[in-house]
């Protein structure tokens, strides 16, 4: 594979680099692994991208190489389901990832205000990370919480029901 690319990544350039990883964090993927039968390997995709990611803090072509190793897969596959999904990342991220439900919900409620107030605040553009590396922002497609739009996530929390104020106070509260 040549590169892949988000509206959030630059162009992964392909090595043959395989990224290591300590005994603990082997054996931690063994047993993400040991809960799907023999031959269904792949579908320990997701969970040990999730390993890698937080081990390396992104998904780089080393750590997808190791996997694809480690699976059994081509390089490709694993870059397949990388690429597919938002809470993977593609490059280097800052301390706190703000993603902000671009999707119909939250567009109307909304979301363009939120982004455009977070981005403002933080001197950003979305898909982009502040010089001090402490934020992130990015656009993604629904979180499927469009009862509660406009919503946005930060690591593994939602912020829903969004207004000017309710943003400013998660920003001064994230560390
Ligand atoms: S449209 Fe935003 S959470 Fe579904």
């Amino acid at each position: 594979m040549a590169s892949v690319a988000t509206d959030y990544t630059n162009k992964v350039v392909k090595t043959d680099e395989i990224a290591e990883f300590s005994d603990e964090v082997v054996e931690e993927m063994r047993s993400h692994l040991g809960k799907y039968p023999e031959g269904r390997q792949r579908s320990a995709l997701i969970p040990l991208l999730f390993v890698i990611q937080r081990e390396r803090g992104y998904l780089d072509n080393p750590g997808i190489n190791f996997l694809a190793k480690f699976l059994d897969l081509e390089v490709t596959d694993v870059w397949e389901t990388a690429t597919f999904y938002s809470m993977f990342n593609l490059k280097k991220i800052g301390k706190h990832h703000i993603q902000v439900c671009k999707t119909l919900s939250c567009r109307i409620m909304g979301e363009p205000e939120i982004t455009g107030h977070i981005c403002d605040k933080l001197g950003i553009k979305p898909g982009e990370t502040t010089e001090d590396e402490k934020f992130t922002v990015t656009r993604v497609e629904c979180l499927g919480s469009c009862g509660t739009a406009p919503m946005l996530q930060v690591g593994f929390d939602y912020y829903e029901d969004l207004t000017i104020e309710k943003v400013d106070k998660m920003l001064d509260a994230l560390d």
